[in-house]
């Protein structure tokens, strides 16, 4: 396959350049380089002959048609977003500009290359898609493909726009587009903004690990690993026109979860003057507009294209935090360059 990959240099898009990488696929790699992304990320396939790198913005939509139609690409896999929840609520701005305008645009660059008659017949545009659409479930349910749409945060609200456009770009123009919505992913190489890090590197530390409300709150967790493999899948044999639910089967509350992650740094740190890590935790004043409750039924893309989750969320946390443990000059790098934490972060309640 000849994948061109958007967002390749931030965490899910990197672990999929890898593992495309691997597979033997030629890979174009299109990222504006963000805060959120990390040239190092990609560092062990930089020098393969079937890897290419393009610093550039989806949002520059002549600069797009031309790489797409020098590089001919059999599936564009678009990942590039803003992505963070909690920036979102403090400026929505690069929210709309990237999810939405940035998306509309890559949309027309690709509908540009069917066009000119360059595409191979089975061209793909793969959209990747979150689970926060749906909105919040109760205490029970799962989220399907046909859940009605209700994005809470902007940043939902911005990915559910981009859903939708990609939708109607398959219906009017027919492009030949594959939605997947994925819960929230845990893995190596993601942002220490997110909660996963957050909890293992303020630990490792002795830092308050900041529990936003009573950690109540419930995700359904999946190894980045197991997604990317899901990716590569949908984009090769998803349907044109078909939107698939990824999930991990691994609905954990917030506080159970990081009280796991505690347990964990306990046992791979023990020593003789080891406090538990779990007195480090701290719940801080809750997220505006925080979605109770995610859970994903991934029926379909198991039933019709075969993937399954391969690691269990105890394994794939176990190897989590082995990754940070072994690879602190990676977190350590990106914290001395400096970045804003999104104000919740701090806050007590
Ligand atoms: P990330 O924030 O780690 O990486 C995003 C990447 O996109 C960065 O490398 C960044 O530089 C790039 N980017 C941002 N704006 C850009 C622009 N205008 N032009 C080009 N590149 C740009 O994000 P992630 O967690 O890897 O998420 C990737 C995709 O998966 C997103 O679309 C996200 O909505 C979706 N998703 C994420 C999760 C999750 O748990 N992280 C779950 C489901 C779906
Ligand atoms: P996050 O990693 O931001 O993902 P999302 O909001 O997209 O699900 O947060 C996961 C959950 O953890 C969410 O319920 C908010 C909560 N959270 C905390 O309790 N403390 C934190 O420091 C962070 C970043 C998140």
């Amino acid at each position: 396959m000849r994948l061109l990959v958007t967002g390749g240099a931030g965490f899910i898009g990197s672990a999929v350049v890898r593992q495309a990488i691997s597979e033997g696929h030629h890979v174009l790699n299109v990222d504006k380089l963000t805060y959120a992304a990390n040239p190092a990320n990609v560092a062990g396939v930089a020098d393969s002959k079937r890897y290419q790198f393009a610093q550039l913005d989806i949002c520059d939509q002549p600069a797009m048609t031309a790489l797409i139609g020098d590089f001919k690409p059999d599936t564009v896999m678009h990942l590039a977003a803003e992505t963070h929840v909690d920036r979102s609520i403090d400026g929505p701005s690069a929210f709309i500009q990237t999810n939405i305008v940035g998306t509309y645009s890559l949309l027309e660059a690709t509908r540009h290359y069917v066009q000119a008659g360059t595409a191979p017949k089975d061209f793909r545009f793969h959209h990747i898609s979150t689970d926060e659409v749906y909105g919040s479930l109760g205490a029970t349910g799962e989220f399907t493909e046909d859940s009605p749409y209700q994005p809470n945060s902007p940043y939902s609200a911005a990915k559910a726009s981009s859903d939708m456009l990609a939708r109607a770009w398959g219906e009017t123009y027919g492009a030949p587009v594959v939605v997947t919505n994925c819960s929230n992913n845990y893995g190596p190489y993601q942002f220490p903004e997110k909660l996963i890090p957050v909890v293992i590197i303020n630990a490792l530390e002795g830092k308050d690990i900041p529990v936003y409300g009573k950690g109540d709150n419930v995700r359904d967790w999946l190894y980045v690993g197991d997604h990317a493999d899901a990716l590569l899948r949908a984009a090769q044999t998803g349907v044109p026109g078909e939107t698939y639910n990824i999930g991990g089967r691994a609905e954990r509350t917030n506080i159970d979860l990081v009280k796991m992650i505690c347990a964990i740094l306990d046992d791979e740190l023990s020593g003789p003057s080891a406090k538990p890590h779990e007195q480090l935790i701290s719940f801080v004043k809750d997220r505006p507009g925080h979605d109770h409750r995610y859970a994903i039924n991934c029926d379909k893309i198991e039933r019709d294209l075969g993937w399954t989750p391969s690691v269990t969320i105890e394994e794939g946390m176990r190897q989590t935090v082995q990754w940070y443990l072994e690879n602190k000059a990676w977190w350590e790098d990106i914290r001395a360059r400096g970045f804003d934490t999104a104000a919740r972060q701090g806050l007590k309640k």
